[in-house]
């Protein structure tokens, strides 16, 4: 049977940064990854968010996987806000002392695989994991190869990282499912046309909510609050750019262009307990969802694995293995931190079924327009002031 010092589970955002710096710290890594290197990298079903705090940009660039993330990533000094008519601009570096970075997520991706494997690192793409062994003493991860069979890697440690729908997390005996849905769902688009405004826009409109955002200056990405049931084929091109127009009427201008890409994103809020088991981990989407109106779910998988790195660097530099029996008291501090603003803002936004909840609801957005401190408690969230901004210093600065 093969052996390796720590086995990940999924060659997404999280599993790949961490797989990174462990080789760097000279520990023997290997990535199980289901798909190929091509749906990764290319498939338009895993077009993500794009907003990187500045803390998740400075452990990037700290860990010397961020060359092309600083070329062609855009630094945001803010976000605005519409409701009522109005925009409402947040200045993210007067109210909270930073800024954001919008890079997509599967071009962060590609770049960690770049690096990896041009660094000697090993992915396996197209290997299935089916089964968790052994989770105390050597998790043992069974996968089946391109051909079909099945084998075992033993492992020192091993790392879940296979995203929201992971099979890592119900290997975990008595593990404790927090969730909620919301009763909406997101239409997205990618359009090649240029955004609505040079950063984000949030509106809510009674209409419901709608997101303006961005790739490139010459690429937005869109989305629309739906029902939960909606169908793709029920929104036709022209239906989309018009409901986006009048979401925004009155605020800014929508310019309509070819659409590239359409999906629709359910919305949920899911937090598992404990994050370990043994030997046995869980990063990122595997322990945790958010619904994507804070932009938090890839910076959240970071915080993860600045701690997790720092706990398994610390067990085999020095031996010491309290970090790691403390992994999940301390990553849920920022997990539900970002889990409570996600819930926040998504509540904020979106339009409600009951009138009363509407009526509360735009109560607390004329409150937010003219409250400083509510406004510093969004670009403090939104920022990662507290979470990412936390960690950054757990990556050592690469050479
Ligand atoms: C995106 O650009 O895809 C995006 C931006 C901000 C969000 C969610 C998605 O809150």
């Amino acid at each position: 049977m093969r052996k390796t010092q720590v086995g990940i589970v999924g060659a997404g955002p999280a599993g790949l940064f961490l797989a990174h710096l462990l080789r760097k710290a000279g520990v023997e890594v290997v990535v199980l990854e289901a798909r190929t290197r091509e749906y990764l990298e290319t498939s338009p079903h895993r077009i993500r968010a794009g907003v990187l705090e500045w803390g998740t940009r400075e452990m990037v660039a700290r860990a010397g996987v961020g060359d092309r993330m600083v070329q062609e990533g855009l630094g945001h000094g803010g976000i605005y806000l519409a409701f009522e008519g109005q925009l409402l601009h947040l200045d993210f570096h007067a109210l909270a002392g930073r800024g954001i970075w919008v890079y997509g997520q599967q071009y962060l991706v590609t770049d960690l695989i770049r690096h990896h494997l041009e660094a000697g690192g090993e992915i396996l793409f197209s290997h299935e994991v089916v089964g968790v062994e052994d989770l105390e003493e050597a998790p043992t991860l069974v996968y089946r190869t391109p051909d079909g069979r099945l084998e075992r890697l033993r492992c020192e440690f091993a790392v879940g990282a296979d995203g929201s729908h992971s099979l890592a997390r119900k290997s975990i005996p008595g593990i404790q499912v927090h969730q909620k849905t919301y009763p909406y769902a997101w239409l997205g688009i990618l359009a090649q046309t240029r955004p609505a405004a040079e950063e984000l826009i949030y509106a809510s409109h009674p209409r419901g909510f709608a997101l303006f955002s961005m790739r490139s200056p010459s690429l937005a990405r869109n989305y629309l609050q739906v029902a939960p049931e909606e169908r793709l084929e029920a929104w036709p091109e022209e239906r989309i750019w018009e409901e986006l127009s009048l979401r925004l009427s009155g605020v800014a201008e929508v310019q309509p262009g070819p659409i590239l890409e359409k999906s629709l994103t359910p919305m949920r809020s899911l937090v598992v307990e404990p994050m370990q088991h043994g030997r046995f981990f869980l990063v990122g989407d595997a322990a945790h969802v958010v619904p994507p109106t804070g932009a938090k779910g890839m910076n959240l998988a970071f915080c993860d694995v600045a701690v997790l790195y720092r706990a398994l660097v610390a067990f085999y530099k020095e031996g010491e293995a309290s970090l790691l029996a403390r992994y999940t008291q301390e990553a849920l501090r920022h997990v539900w931190q970002a889990e409570l603003f996600s819930y926040w803002m998504t509540t904020l936004l979106h339009t409600a079924a009951d009138p009363f909840e509407d009526r509360l609801r735009e109560a607390k957005l004329r409150h937010l327009g003219e409250s400083l401190h509510l406004q510093r408690f969004l670009a403090e969230n939104y920022v990662g002031l507290h979470t990412s901004g936390r960690y950054t210093h757990y990556i050592p600065q690469s050479a």
